[in-house]
């Protein structure tokens, strides 16, 4: 069996999968750059992976508004020459994406047929790089998740945490809907699906398909979920004041529901992710 390669290695994804098995080739920018397009095929020929799971990604959703070309060169234009070079060594993908591609208006989970509509460059990049992917043939499966949070990195759950330590009273938005989804559990369904391609590939399998926690929220449920577990162990609880999104500008307009539906998972790959309450548990544990 072939080994299974992942990139984007210092995020809070890549890094998950690298952490849940200890035979992934997990590559960071400096073996594999998106912004050094030569570095991608060096990094197959290097490593001849059965599958790759690409996490690596400009998620930087405010500053993507400043910086669309870095955006586009890493969730577009990376991501296709990535599936590119796969395609070319028969090498299947796993490519990473968002629930930002929609507007958030549909009022109900969203199915991986529903048009998209992003509302920023971050969304538009990642729109983008799901059609860029495709369109080489690859053997690709496209992975939309949302709201991720882990121990590491950049997140809502560390922010809210760090704030804690400085405020007594936290206001959180409280009319945005999402599914929150632990970088772990996320982890364990995307080596799921890397595992069913490197068991043969079908054509089924192509395409795109959603994969959050189980269950959905809004910021301020996951905010008092977290103070909750946190309560547990006997940490203190700030007050958590509800607030609309109006209260809490910023340059990009969040989608106000962008849940996701995740029958497709079950049906195509047999998987389901764990309800986001659980995913939260063990990574408060992991804090
Ligand atoms: N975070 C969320 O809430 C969320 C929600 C929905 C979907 N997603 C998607 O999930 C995936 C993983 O996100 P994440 O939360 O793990 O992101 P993250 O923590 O911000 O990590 C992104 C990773 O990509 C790397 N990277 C950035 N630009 C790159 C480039 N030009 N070339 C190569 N590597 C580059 C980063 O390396 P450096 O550390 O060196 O910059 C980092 O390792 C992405 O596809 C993202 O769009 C995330």
């Amino acid at each position: 069996m072939r080994r299974i390669l992942v990139t984007g290695a210092s995020g809070q994804v890549g890094g998950a999968v690298a952490l849940a098995r200890p035979d992934v080739v997990a590559l960071g920018r400096e073996a594999l750059d998106f912004d050094r397009p030569s570095t991608i095929a060096a990094a197959l020929e290097a490593h001849a992976p059965g599958v790759v799971i690409n996490a690596a990604a400009y998620t930087a959703v405010d500053r993507a508004e400043g910086d669309a070309a870095a955006a586009m060169r890493a969730n577009r234009d990376g991501p296709a020459e990535l599936a590119r070079c796969c395609a070319e060594r028969d090498i299947a993908l796993i490519h990473v994406s968002t629930d930002y591609v929609f507007d958030g208006n549909k009022g109900a989970p969203y199915v991986e047929t529903d048009l998209p509509a992003p509302t920023g460059v971050y969304g538009a990049s990642k729109r983008a790089g799901e059609e860029a992917v495709l369109a080489t043939g690859a053997k690709a499966v496209i992975v939309r998740t949302a709201w991720v949070f882990s121990a590491t990195g950049r997140n809502f759950v560390r922010t809210l945490l760090a704030a804690a330590t400085r405020n007594p009273t936290l206001r959180v938005v409280a009319d945005q809907h999402g599914c929150p989804t632990a970088a772990p559990d996320l982890a364990q369904v995307l080596l799921g699906i890397a595992d069913r391609l490197e068991g043969g590939w079908r054509d089924g399998y192509r395409g795109i398909v959603h994969a959050a926690g189980g269950g959905a929220s809004t910021w301020h449920e996951l905010a008092v979920a977290l103070f909750e577990e946190r309560a547990k162990r006997g940490e203190a609880r700030p007050v958590i004041e509800p607030i609309p999104t109006a209260a809490w500008p910023t340059p990009v307009r969040r989608p106000p529901d962008s849940r996701l539906d995740q029958a497709l998972l079950l049906a195509r790959f047999g998987l389901a992710m764990p309800p986001w309450r659980d995913g939260l548990a063990r990574v408060v544990e992991q804090l």
